[in-house]
């Protein structure tokens, strides 16, 4: 292949243009490789410098060189203005915008009965309770016989149950049931608490559902007290609610409890005098009383020997008074936006 001074012409033509239009480094260098490299047309063109004659070759050499030395040239200058380019845009390019707030990982919590049934379990674990469970689903005998409501008592009518299909069990109607199934299978002294889920066939209204949670509290020794009772629901109201709530006790009546007693707790807004939040001052939070001796003794227990006391007091209930809830079904609701809130 020879070589003539219109080829030089045309090749410094081609890359002139083509130098001055590549887009980027990476494309600059390929670029390179090829006008200057082995495969090049300006290299076979100084390969051809040979064959030409002799009074044509210094003239057209001199030619070559000096439009390989042009494109030497022009691949340096495009190369500088394009990382000129390319480290003159970084900053739009690359920035990170340090104030940017993603959106918030939301943590899952527990459930606001979970949050109290915990702090019940360790304010009484705190003197000694142990944590007693009992199956939901009873008999008449542990939820009613046995507590002394017999068949035809008033008191199951406050407790209008649901029954299985046999019409022999039930879906207990308190967490009481456990006090006579721990009693038949431990000797004292006693100390527990029992909560769980109980059921009964009320009218749904912001404090009534059929299903709600309790505890139960049995306590069974030598000398047990009503003093120790009120002293216990005053330890127990004070750690729940605050050192600065007054305890009341009224009378109340439960079959399976003689003396039988009542107890709120003071207002924490009014102290007792009675305001919007808890008209008349006084929050009840529990029934409770001694253990009848007959429970006892159904339970396996000498009343002659023994004595105790129980009480029971509704976890929701309990909930909606600690955390300001006034309806009880936002417990058992699946309301994220109100969940969220504990
Ligand atoms: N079982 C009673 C109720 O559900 C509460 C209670 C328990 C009262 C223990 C006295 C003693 O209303």
């Amino acid at each position: 292949m020879s070589v003539n001074v219109g080829d030089l012409d045309a090749i410094g033509i081609d890359a002139r243009r083509r130098i001055a239009s590549a887009p980027d480094e990476a494309a600059l260098e390929q670029l390179r490789v090829e006008l200057l490299g082995k495969k090049g047309g300006l290299t076979a063109a100084l390969r051809g410098l040979g064959r030409l004659p002799a009074d044509q070759r210094a003239a057209a050499g001199a030619r070559a060189n000096s439009l390989k030395a042009e494109i030497e040239g022009l691949l340096a200058t495009r190369a500088q203005q394009l990382q000129e380019t390319r480290i003159g845009t970084l900053a739009d390019r690359e920035w990170v915008d340090v104030t940017f707030v993603p959106n918030p990982i939301r943590r899952g919590h527990l459930h606001p009965l979970t949050l109290i049934l915990r702090e019940v379990k360790a304010i009484f674990s705190r003197i000694g309770y142990d944590v007693a469970l009992g199956p939901q689903v009873e008999d008449e005998f542990h939820n009613f016989e046995a507590l002394n409501i017999p068949q035809d008592h008033p008191a199951r009518d406050t407790m209008d149950s649901f029954y299985l299909e046999d019409g022999k069990l039930l879906l207990r109607t308190h967490t009481s049931p456990v006090q006579i199934r721990y009693m038949q299978s431990h000797t004292p002294p006693i100390r527990i608490i029992a909560p769980g889920a109980v059921y009964r066939r009320d009218a749904t209204d912001p404090s009534h559902g059929s299903q709600f949670y309790q505890f139960e509290g049995l306590v069974v020794d030598h000398d047990i007290r009503l003093s120790d009772l009120k002293g216990t629901i005053e330890y127990f109201a004070r750690s729940l609610f605050g050192s600065d709530r007054r305890i009341r006790i009224s009378g109340d009546h439960f079959p399976f409890t003689e003396p039988s007693i009542g107890a709120s707790v003071s207002c924490g807004l009014c102290d007792g005098a009675g305001c919007r939040s808890c008209k008349a001052g006084w929050l009840e939070i529990l029934g409770a009383g001694m253990v009848h001796p007959q429970v006892l003794r159904n339970g396996g227990i000498d009343p002659q020997h023994f004595s105790g006391f129980a009480f029971g007091a509704g976890l929701d209930r309990l909930a909606m008074l600690k955390y300001n809830v006034n309806d009880l079904r936002m417990f058992l609701d699946k309301d994220v936006s109100f969940l969220r809130q504990f």
